[in-house]
């Protein structure tokens, strides 16, 4: 672990209060840890902004199998790009409705171009793409 600093911020103490409360609510143990993981956040979402660093992420979707060609047009996005695709999962989730989770590593433009196709696809009731870090520009 790297040596720790301590530095002090000036901000409102409505400010300071309510996000203490907040950190409180979301089970960080102190002031400190609430505060790397927003440094954190900032971080990662500096990575992801350029689009040559390269990320990690899962892309989810729901949807129901049975609409128009909707499974024929998300293997042929992801055989498009399989190049940053590490595995996906599918679930069935009741009689209706798929879950799919695609894992995904590389240059974060490709990561955002296919979870983004793959959100956006006809017949996708909801998605989401999780973006993480590879680690190595976290200290
Ligand atoms: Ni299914």
């Amino acid at each position: 672990m790297s040596k720790l600093v301590r530095f002090s911020i000036s901000v409102p103490a409505e400010l300071a209060a309510a996000f203490d409360r907040r950190a409180e609510q979301r089970g960080y143990a102190n002031r400190s840890e609430a505060v790397r993981d927003l440094m954190r956040e900032d971080l990662v979402a500096a990575e992801w902004e350029d689009d040559a660093s390269e990320v990690v992420g899962t892309a989810t979707i729901i949807y129901q199998h049975h609409a128009t060609d909707i499974q024929k047009a998300l293997t042929r996005m992801q055989h498009q790009y399989c190049h940053v695709i590490i595995c996906a999962t599918h679930v069935h989730l009741d009689e209706e409705n798929c879950m799919e989770v695609v894992i995904l590593r590389g240059k974060s433009a490709e990561v955002r171009a296919l979870a983004g196709a793959l959100i956006a696809a006809r017949g996708v009731k909801h998605g989401r793409l999780v973006s993480t870090s590879t680690g190595r520009a976290l200290p």
